[in-house]
């Protein structure tokens, strides 16, 4: 073809594979990359000088709780913004999808409203998505937890088998429509109960497809080991395919203990397929729990229900102020969530250097005072950890947003600048990239994000949204 729509002239590839880059030119026409290497004989409608910066595929956001900003807030600014062209919707257990009418308990409240976009099959949540189309392309995991609030009267015991035979309907309607897998959240109140047969059960429809386990451990603490071969000995037992969610070790007394829990995936990597995804940082986000503000050296509130004005403040600060104890002032809180400081710097660090480490923001979008990794997370591993701290090569940082990413999750033409591969791709200034989110200041875009192509559509232009919403449902492709 010498007519395209669109050329990118004179950049850098980094291909998403975590090969070397090289100076090529890049051609897309209908959403598609149709040829890359030197393409000065074409001609395109739009022909873009990208001379000096990096052309790479769109960064894939594998742990997101984005749910309901999709429909909610469609231009998704806090990850087109990133680089970020694809999320995976519904980790940690708590998918919006199928919840239906049904209370969102905590944590569904860091996904589901009561009062809007409310969804009984993946079938409706997937035909929302295409009827209004977000900026970005969406892949869904079903949600234990979620399935536990819809089948379940009392989610505090272990599930009765009629309950199992419900729940299994619920995920074969999932994987049916589209969705690429279940996830867990056993650390949360309405899992706790759940034991290891109940989740291998729920997810016997996995068996023998190419959907995937996202495993939100049940403790990322002290018993992280024990947690840890929990997860995998279900995957295992379905050979089933395996993502540990936003792997960590916290608390003070676990700081360095990501050396055992690397080497225990290393050994299960001989058994099965196994891999992992972390962000950038060394303070986790979730609900508000008295354990977790205890195991923090400090804590955040995020948001709070009852006490608005908490958000943005800590619990050392507010205790201070307010007086009581610890247990009367979080209670005066809830519902609420924070963010805890309860990790070493070492094992992020080392964590996020392990092979089959992808990154994830696991960011909170409905949050008053978000964690910074909702902004900030993939500028953040390429400024501060690969050109700063030089962890890793930027093509390895680019293979972890992007190739490994779209192999592990089987998100099919994605995630690699190749011929015959959706157009999405980000244009960077390598010497510029940078997260400017902090603790202070959560909701800051990223420096250094020249362009961003959804399908072939410019969505992302220089610090602003072009307004396009060229995203697609990416559905799990039908193996035999
Ligand atoms: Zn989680
Ligand atoms: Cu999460």
């Amino acid at each position: 073809m010498e007519k395209c729509d669109l050329l990118l002239l004179g950049g850098v590839v980094i291909d998403g594979s975590g090969q070397a880059r090289h100076r090529a030119d890049v051609a897309v026409h209908q959403g598609v990359i149709v040829a890359v290497g030197d393409l000065h004989h074409m001609s395109a409608d739009e022909v873009v000088d990208v001379g000096g910066l990096v052309v790479a595929p769109g960064f894939i956001d594998v742990h997101t709780h984005d749910d309901r900003l999709l429909l909610a807030d469609p231009l998704m600014q806090p990850k087109v913004s990133q680089g970020v062209t694809t999320v995976i919707t519904g980790n940690c257990g708590i998918s919006l999808s199928p919840l239906g009418s049904h209370d969102p308990v905590p944590p569904l409240n860091l996904v589901a409203d009561p009062t809007a976009h409310r969804f009984e099959t993946f079938m409706s949540y997937f035909g929302a998505l295409e009827a209004s189309p977000p900026a970005v392309n969406v892949a869904s995991l079903v949600g234990h937890t979620t399935l536990r609030v819809v089948c379940m009267d009392d989610v505090g015991r272990a599930a009765r088998p009629d309950e199992i035979a419900r729940m299994q309907a619920l995920v074969r309607e999932a994987l049916d429509a589209g969705a690429i897998g279940l996830s867990t959240g056993l650390y949360y109140a309405p899992a706790q109960a759940a034991t290891a047969d109940e989740v291998r059960e729920v997810c016997e429809p996995l068996r023998g497809t190419n959907a995937l386990i996202a495993s939100h451990l049940r403790n990322e603490g002290d018993e992280v080991l024990v947690a840890m071969t929990e997860a995998m000995t279900i995957a295992n037992e379905l050979g089933v395919r395996q993502v540990l969610s936003h792997h960590k070790v916290m608390g003070s007394a676990n700081f360095g203990r990501s050396t055992e829990t690397l080497a225990l995936i290393d050994r299960a990597r001989g058994q099965g397929d196994v891999c992992l995804d972390c962000y950038p940082y060394t303070a986790a986000s979730t609900v508000l729990r008295q354990d977790a503000v205890e195991q923090a050296s400090r804590t955040l509130i995020t948001w709070s229900e009852a006490s608005p004005e908490a958000s943005g403040r800590y619990v050392d600060d507010l205790l201070k102020e307010r007086g009581g104890d610890l247990t009367s002032l979080l209670q005066s809180l809830q519902p609420a969530g924070a963010i805890y400081f309860i990790m070493d710097e070492a094992d992020v660090e080392r964590i996020l250097a392990y092979p089959e480490t992808m990154v994830g923001s696991d960011g909170l979008p409905h949050d008053t005072f978000p964690h910074p990794r909702l902004w900030g997370a993939f500028p953040r591993v390429l400024g501060h950890y690969t050109r700063d701290r030089k962890l890793f090569p930027l093509e390895t940082a680019v293979h972890k947003m992007t190739g490994l990413s779209a192999t592990r999750f089987g998100l099919a033409d994605r995630g690699f600048v190749r011929p015959g591969y959706g157009a999405d791709l980000v244009v960077f200034d390598p010497d510029r990239v940078a997260d400017r989110a902090t603790f202070k200041d959560p909701k800051l875009c990223a420096a250094g994000i020249a362009r961003v192509y959804v399908n072939g559509v410019l969505s992302w232009h220089d610090g602003a949204s072009s307004g396009a919403r060229a995203g697609r449902v990416l559905r799990r492709a039908v193996s035999s």
